[in-house]
């Protein structure tokens, strides 16, 4: 049998060739990005775009100036709409394995600098593996943000990835990704399988077991952000994975000194200052935690620090300290943090 790591760039260089060569619609974007991104959208050259394989939206806020890392950031659509976000001063990498997938990449970086009126190209790209990041002269503690859309499922040794990510993370840096998740462990045969493996669905993890994952990895409260339930739309491939339901989902993974395995109540709130661009009105942390500017809302004592100890800090009033603990923060539950149904709504608050 060949190596996953080369079925997965024949699959990406040779199999496909643009987007509607994808056999299901798991490595596709369903959400309506806002006009902002949009707008960035725009801007970014078709041969970049026809080759896009994304599952999910990886641009949060508050992004002028940071130095961002892209992993298996294929034809570089994302790349290149976060250069415009991080403005001259910041800069994007992209890091993926497949020839076809960087040369694409690499052959716009001038029309994009042009397109943006950047004396040089913030953007630039490395061939290498994701799942050996310490062979590719990464700085630890350099990245503010490091993003990846629909690729650590593709990953056969997710737990050294983001191991690997951890480390590259400046303190209070995030991992801000989309991905496809499943609602159980996946059998061996369909992960053996490569057309299901390339199409980003044998390869994904159960929600569940990427928590451990992730929190394993020093990411004690990872954030879900956004769910869509994927549908597949090819019988035969629905038909080998049977009653298995999949969904792309975005999660924020902040790397923070001090973050607790539960939410902790220790009366603290905050209130938003209307500061961040594009959200003059409201600022949403993740898909439960919505901040409409000026109200004072109580937050458990992570999600005080997720706003505290990064990069979102100078827009928000906090009150209370670390003085008194008060229990479980309330309305915090087990149950699977995602909804099976279409409305994106969460299960659980935590
Ligand atoms: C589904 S595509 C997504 C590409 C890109 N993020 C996008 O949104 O268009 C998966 C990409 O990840 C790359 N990839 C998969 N596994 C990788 C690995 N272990 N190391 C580096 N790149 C990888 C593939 O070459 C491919 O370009």
């Amino acid at each position: 049998m060949k190596e996953k790591h080369v079925e997965v760039q024949e699959y990406y260089g040779k199999e496909l060739e643009v987007s509607e060569d994808l056999k299901t619609n798991a490595c596709c974007t369903l959400e309506i990005p806002p006009k902002f991104i949009r707008e960035a959208l725009a801007k970014v050259h078709d041969e970049v775009h026809n080759k896009y394989y994304g599952c999910g939206i990886v641009v949060p806020n508050e992004l002028e100036g940071l130095r961002i890392l892209d992993l298996g950031s294929g034809s570089g659509r994302d790349c290149y709409v976060l250069s415009q976000f991080v403005g001259e001063k910041g800069e994007v990498i992209g890091v993926d394995m497949t020839d076809e997938q960087l040369d694409v990449a690499n052959k716009h970086i001038d029309y994009h600098a042009d397109k943006f009126n950047y004396q040089s190209s913030n953007v630039s790209f490395v061939k290498g593996n994701i799942e050996s990041l310490g062979e590719l002269n990464l700085e630890p503690n350099s990245f503010d943000l490091i993003i990846s859309n629909c690729v650590i499922n593709l990953a056969t040794d997710k737990d050294k990835v983001l191991k690997d990510v951890y480390n590259l993370l400046k303190p209070g840096g995030e991992m801000y990704f989309s991905d496809v998740y499943s609602d159980r462990r996946i059998a061996e045969d369909l992960q053996d399988d490569p057309v299901l493996w390339g199409e980003c669905l044998s390869g994904a993890l159960y929600w569940n077991d990427f928590l451990r994952v992730a929190k394993n990895a020093g990411f004690t409260d990872p954030r879900s952000v956004k769910n869509n339930p994927i549908t597949i739309e090819n019988e035969a491939v629905q038909e080998k994975c049977g009653n298995i339901k999949f969904f792309s989902v975005t999660y924020r993974l902040f790397k923070i000194d001090g973050l607790e395995d539960e939410c902790e109540d220790y009366g603290q709130a905050i209130a938003y200052k209307g500061s961040i661009a594009n959200n003059a009105a409201s600022f949403d942390l993740d898909d439960h935690h919505h901040f409409p500017k000026g109200k004072i809302i109580s937050v458990c004592g992570n999600t005080y620090r997720m706003l505290h100890d990064t990069r979102f800090k100078n827009h928000f009033d906090f009150y209370g300290t670390w003085d008194t603990h008060y229990g479980v923060f309330e309305g915090c539950g087990g149950s699977m943090p995602f909804s099976t149904d279409d409305t994106g709504d969460a299960g659980s608050c935590c």
